[in-house]
């Protein structure tokens, strides 16, 4: 089996009900459920059994420890973090406390298991640190995209937290010679992404007729790739990749921020418009720029392609549909992540099952 971690996020989620759709092989998920963890996007897999979640820290080292020895799984991905930049710069303790100290304990805790498995389990084991482009801090507009190379010049917590998890890692394949995988990836989007990420607040926003905040001029530069092909490309790294290598994942889809809200706004005026019949782009406002806000990321993702012959399957224009209409869909889970009733309905289903 494999062990991830954070599995109840937007990503983490999205990769565990693609593994269960695509695998024989049971997923064990541990997450510490913050707000960002949200239970009702595997709903569709509680009653598998090829599904087993434990709620705790990644930071705990006796539980991870205990949680290794019993489940014996031949991977460990680590989705677990804070992750949102905004949040970061309010509260950046949280993220030192997770993405850093969490880490640290997590990769303790898998060496010494590592170390107490026999040599072709110890041989076939992997852990798969996912981590983000953020860490290569900003590109000016002419500049080439990140690559592997690339110096770590992380400017905001969130990206500083995340390139500290990043060495750590780094220095476990290193020193103690933990089989370890990095892959750094740009902006994802998709079903289940929490509503305070761009895509799903300007979708959100938009249809309860609040505002489009729009931070800056609008013009900062994202590389967008549809959550699925993220996943895929996971799957890809962990079965294939060299060990002790990092990847680079994106979506060759470099896009201002505007640019990607007027999309968004011009899909709502056709499949759901306004009863005033004005555009969704009348809510757009400018407001105060994000402190330290890179200006530009973009991925030079050649090397996945070329070594493990990964591309993304959906291109901005197919995926913001799929997006945008899985919002529509399901109106209820947005209403259940602010209101809070998704905690109650962890509550109800969850405690005292494991
Ligand atoms: P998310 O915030 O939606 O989910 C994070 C999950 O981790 C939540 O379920 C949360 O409960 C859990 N978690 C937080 N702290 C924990 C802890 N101490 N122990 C156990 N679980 C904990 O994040 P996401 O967008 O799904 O991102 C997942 C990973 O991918 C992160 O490591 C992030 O840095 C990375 N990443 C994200 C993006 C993106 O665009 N969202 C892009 C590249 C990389
Ligand atoms: O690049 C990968 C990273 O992408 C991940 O590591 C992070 O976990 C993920 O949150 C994301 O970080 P960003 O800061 O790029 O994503 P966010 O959705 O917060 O913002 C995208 C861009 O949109 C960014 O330039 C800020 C801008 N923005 C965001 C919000 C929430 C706005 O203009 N208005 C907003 O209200």
């Amino acid at each position: 089996m494999i062990f991830v971690t954070g599995g109840a996020g937007f990503i983490g989620s999205n990769f565990i009900l693609n593994w269960i759709k695509s695998n024989a092989e049971e997923v064990v998920n541990l997450d510490k459920l913050t707000y960002a963890g949200n239970l009702e996007n595997l709903a569709s897999v509680q009653a598998n059994s090829k599904h087993i979640f434990i709620e705790g820290d990644i930071g705990d080292l006796e539980l991870v420890t205990k949680l290794l020895d019993k489940y014996q799984p031949r991977a460990v991905i680590n989705f677990a973090a804070e992750s949102h930049v905004d949040r970061s710069i309010h509260t950046p303790e949280a993220f030192v406390k997770t993405n850093m100290l969490g880490t640290f304990w997590l990769l303790e805790a898998v060496k010494n298991y590592w170390n107490r498995l026999d040599e072709i389990a110890k041989n076939n084991f992997r852990l798969l640190h996912v981590s983000t482009d953020e860490v290569y801090g900003t590109l000016d507009k002419q500049a080439p995209a990140f690559n592997e190379e690339n110096r770590y010049e992380p400017n905001s917590p969130y990206s500083a937290s995340k390139a500290a998890s990043d060495h750590l890692v780094r220095s476990y394949h290193h020193t103690y010679g933990l089989p370890v995988l990095t892959t750094n990836c740009s902006n994802n989007y998709g079903p289940f992404q929490f509503p305070e990420k761009l895509i799903p607040l300007m979708i959100v926003n938009a249809l309860e007729g609040k505002s489009l905040p729009i931070y800056g001029d609008g013009q900062q530069i994202r590389d967008w790739l549809y959550v699925e092909d993220h996943c895929v490309a996971i799957c890809k790294v962990l079965e294939s990749g060299s060990v002790g290598e990092t990847y680079n994942i994106g979506g060759w889809n470099e896009k201002p921020n505007l640019d990607i809200v007027h999309e968004v706004c011009s899909i709502l005026d056709e499949s759901k418009p306004r009863s005033d019949q004005k555009s969704y782009r009348e809510q757009i406002t400018y407001v105060k720029d994000r402190p330290g806000h890179d200006r530009r990321y973009a991925i030079d993702a050649r090397k996945i392609e070329r070594e493990l012959n990964w591309k993304p399957a959906e291109t901005f224009e197919t995926g913001i549909r799929k997006t945008v209409q899985w919002y529509l869909e399901n109106w209820q889970w947005i209403a259940n992540v602010q209101s809070g009733v998704y905690r109650d309905w962890v509550e109800k289903n969850y405690v005292g099952r494991t």
